[in-house]
């Protein structure tokens, strides 16, 4: 991440302010934790090292600034927030990019004003989504089946997560067939861009002043 949060002495995660949010740390050095992550390369005690929820700008100062350069970044990515140029700035700087909430994160909303207390707005469904599910009818899949493929034709990595064995079954079976190009250009243009995005991580309070607060 490329704001960081106090560190409790007295526990392993985060100090908490008053309301129970988590007290943010607004002087993180990323350069210099990559320069940690590196040693633990040198030290044998990993293997490869990423980044998470970086833009194009912070990507590049890593790229730029260090020895070992970053495997893989991980951010939001689905239908509705395709990220393009930051696929191709990982191109260039090759590094791979994994989609987190590739299905669109249908619980998110949920989980989160439910935990913090906060006003999230609610992103239409793409579960659901009409084009996508005629796109799923069309060849036979489920529409979970169809979103992710369209990632994968990019060679984009995706880790859809659920709790139900046929649901898990089912996000792998995408190997078995390809998506003709009307149909990834009826699903690139479900792209909104920034108001597509649903982890703005607002629910930390203030993280939007952090220097390096990224979106
Ligand atoms: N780096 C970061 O900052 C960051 C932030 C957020 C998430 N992540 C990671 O990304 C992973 C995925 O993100 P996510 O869970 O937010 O979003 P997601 O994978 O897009 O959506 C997961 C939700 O979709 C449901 N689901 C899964 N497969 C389905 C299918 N085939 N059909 C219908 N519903 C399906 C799941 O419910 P069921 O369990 O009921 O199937 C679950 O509620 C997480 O495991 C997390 O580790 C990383």
């Amino acid at each position: 991440m490329p704001f960081a949060f106090q560190l409790n002495n007295n526990a392993t995660g985060a100090s908490l302010t008053n309301d129970g949010t988590m007290e943010i740390d607004f002087k993180n050095d990323n350069v210099a934790t990559w320069t940690e992550m590196e040693q633990q390369i040198r030290s044998g005690l990993v293997r490869s090292i990423g980044l998470s929820n970086f833009n194009v700008k912070q990507v590049q100062k890593i790229y730029d600034s260090s020895k070992i350069k970053p495997a893989v970044l991980q951010v939001e990515l689905h239908a509705h927030l395709q990220q393009n140029e930051l696929l191709d700035a990982c191109r260039r700087m090759n590094i791979a990019v994994t989609a987190y909430a590739p299905l669109g994160s249908p619980a998110a909303h949920n989980h989160f004003t439910g935990k913090y207390k906060v006003d999230m707005k609610v992103p239409s469904c793409l579960l659901t989504n009409h084009i996508v599910q005629e796109i799923a009818k069309k060849y036979n899949k489920t529409t979970g089946q169809i979103l992710l493929r369209h990632l994968v034709e990019k060679n984009i990595i995706v880790i859809p997560k659920s709790t139900n064995t046929k649901r898990i079954e089912d996000n792998f079976k995408i190997f078995d067939f390809a998506l003709e190009h009307d149909d990834i250009m009826k699903l690139n243009n479900l792209d909104k861009k920034e108001d597509g995005r649903i982890f703005d991580f607002r629910f930390f309070k203030g993280i939007e002043k952090h220097p390096e607060y990224p979106f």
